[in-house]
């Protein structure tokens, strides 16, 4: 039985968008080299963990049909920690799902990253924020930024980090889609249609505009080259995609798709959604603004 002293540990882990997804070539481990640069969103799913003999978990909220046996990215997680640091303690992890399912919005890193955090917490293992993003690594390649939150570059396969500094708070509309789309689907897509892709492209460019506060420049710059993957795959959000181009802010795709993100000041963010719910009554419209937090303790007993 735990003999641990915690008995139950709340975490919040934030949703992102990329500002800027620059793609290259696949590697020969089956990842393509990125370079991205992530925003935190203050769009969080929580894990609640308490102490129990063995691990389980539930889903309440938007994701309350996914599977929660071994395949889902919390109990991976929770079995990582238990390898790695050899403990036999149990857990049941319940999960409060906001972040659309398979949205391009990393919500199951999301979740991974705050079972990490939760369960180093609960069974008092000290495991380092670097161990955890190592660790972390090993379950997605965007668990390392979940964990760190605000903006950040990253490269490698996404989870090489380098913290960017926001010179301003953005506002943020989410166009969220009833039907995901499959990361690796969009992937492939992209092999198919770019089958010399060598290096990313920098993002330099877009992480000078992140640290300063001119919104309009920042919008300007904000791109993603899996949008063509993603658009043929799905002609539906390309065409939502040019009837936002006109809303006169920077539009893009956020992640593998096919949530699209909006960007806007956050004085607007109110008024521009009622005008969008409009155009777009059949998409769930969220609003957001980043950045945000990484993932973070909000309740220890
Ligand atoms: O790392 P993660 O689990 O999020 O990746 C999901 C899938 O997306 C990978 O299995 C791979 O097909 C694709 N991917 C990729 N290159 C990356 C990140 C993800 O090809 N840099």
């Amino acid at each position: 039985m735990n003999e641990v002293s915690v008995q139950r540990v709340v975490v919040s882990a934030p949703a992102k968008v990329n500002l800027a997804l620059r793609v290259g070539g696949k590697r020969d481990d089956g990842f393509h080299p990125l370079d991205t640069v992530f925003e935190a969103l203050d769009l969080f799913d929580d894990v609640e963990a308490t102490v129990a003999e063995e691990l389980s978990m539930e889903i309440e909220g938007i994701g309350s049909d996914l599977p929660t046996d071994d395949s889902n990215l919390v109990m991976k997680a929770a079995r990582l920690l238990q390898e790695f640091t050899g403990t036999s303690f149990g857990a049941h992890m319940k999960v409060t799902k906001r972040i659309p399912v398979a949205g391009g919005m990393a919500g199951g890193s999301a979740d991974a990253a705050a079972t990490l955090v939760a369960l180093n917490a609960l069974w008092e293992l000290n495991l380092t924020k670097e161990q955890l993003s190592k660790l972390g690594a090993r379950l997605g390649s965007d668990v390392p930024f979940a964990l760190v939150g605000s903006v950040a570059r990253g490269t490698s396969r996404g989870e090489a980090l380098e913290a960017v500094k926001p010179g301003a708070l953005h506002g943020w509309i989410l166009l969220t889609n009833p039907v995901g789309l499959s990361t690796p689907s969009v992937f492939r897509k992209f092999d198919e249609l770019c089958p010399d892709a060598g290096e990313p492209v920098s993002t330099k460019d877009l992480c000078e505009a992140v640290k300063g506060n001119d919104i309009v420049r920042l919008g300007s710059l904000l791109v993603n080259d899996l949008e063509a993957p993603a658009f043929a795959l799905r002609p539906d959000l390309a065409e939502i995609i040019i009837a936002l181009q006109t809303v006169g802010y920077g539009v893009v795709l956020s992640g593998s798709g096919p949530t699209i993100a909006v960007l806007c000041n956050i004085e607007k963010l109110e008024v521009l959604k009622a005008e969008l719910a409009n155009a777009f009554p059949e998409l769930m419209i969220v609003t957001a603004v980043g950045p945000a937090a990484g993932a973070h303790i909000r309740q220890k007993s």
